[in-house]
């Protein structure tokens, strides 16, 4: 792939995406898109589509490494990933994704993996998950240096102690232990916050104590914008539809309709025709056959 076809919107006097942009979006009430992506191609096609922040969420663990849930996912893994993310984008902001582990056994663990992920894989930012001891190293992480972006209600890597993947602040109590994590967290220097999984009415109330751009999946429409994992968006993994993922394409029927039409084709041998390959001048074969025959007769 040379250069994409731009998305219209992208066009519309693109800048890098940093915080003070997103900021200004969200004084603008004008809604922050966001999508994961895992490899260079989906990167580049983000970017053409004008897309304003890219993740390269640890949910890569089941979406392309086979991984049952987010929760094995190494550094490692996840820095090849986003390495590889990171040269197929200039505009939007990327987000890497502190994996479990990573992060929460102290201020220095956190700080230098986020600092693995900004020199080793050119992120602008990263992003942990959850309240508590993870605003603390949320705050060591931004006073080394590194933008970070909380995330709050089901937070996968820790799904197990909240009962499974399900919406999160569905009591009174509840709900306000997730705006107190929202709370500790931009208390802690957090330029930007994800939502998941939250009823819509609790978002309501709580937006209305935040300070700083806050991305939704499966919280409503209130936030400041929007992030779907690429897969579910593009229907590529068909038996998964969690409620709060739209699909917009049918990326697995088109693959499965794409490689069963080339398999049909090697078949029944319609594929490779004549604009599939190389030719040579006949006066190399009349030349190469008297080099063969030759070969063969003398031995
Ligand atoms: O890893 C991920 O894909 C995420 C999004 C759901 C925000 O954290």
């Amino acid at each position: 792939m040379s250069s994409l076809p731009r998305h219209p919107q992208a066009d519309a006097a693109r800048r890098k995406v940093g915080l003070t942009k997103l900021q200004e979006m969200r004084a603008l009430g004008e809604p922050i898109v966001m999508v994961t992506a895992y490899d260079h191609p989906s990167a580049k096609i983000a970017e053409a589509a004008g897309v304003d922040v890219v993740l390269v969420g640890d949910s890569a663990a089941n979406n392309v490494l086979g991984y049952a849930d987010t929760v094995p996912i190494t550094v490692d893994e996840l820095l090849m990933l986003t390495a590889a993310v990171r040269r197929g984008l200039s505009t939007p902001m990327l987000v890497g994704d502190l994996p479990f582990g990573s992060y929460e056994a102290s201020d220095a663990q956190a700080i230098a993996t986020a600092h693995r992920f900004v020199k080793e894989a050119g992120c602008d930012v990263v992003k942990l998950e959850g309240g508590g001891a993870s605003a603390d190293r949320a705050r060591a992480i931004v006073r080394a240096g590194v933008p970070v972006m909380g995330h709050v209600g089901l937070t996968p890597q820790t799904a197990t102690a909240l009962g499974g993947y399900r919406a999160q602040g569905r009591t009174a109590e509840r709900a306000k232990q997730v705006l107190d994590d929202a709370l500790a967290l931009q208390d802690a220097g957090c330029f930007a916050l994800v939502f998941e999984a939250i009823p819509a009415g609790v978002t309501d109330l709580l937006m209305a104590r935040m300070e700083i751009p806050v991305i939704g999946i499966g919280a409503g429409p209130a936030t400041d914008g929007q992030v779907l994992v690429l897969h579910d968006l593009l229907g590529i993994h068909p038996e998964f539809k969690p409620k709060f993922a739209a699909r917009f394409a049918n990326v697995h029927g088109e693959m499965l309709r794409g490689i069963g039409a080339y398999a049909e084709a090697v078949r029944t041998r319609a594929f490779p025709g004549p604009e599939h390959t190389y030719g040579i001048a006949p006066e190399e074969i009349r030349r190469l056959e008297e080099q063969i025959n030759t070969t063969f007769t003398t031995r």
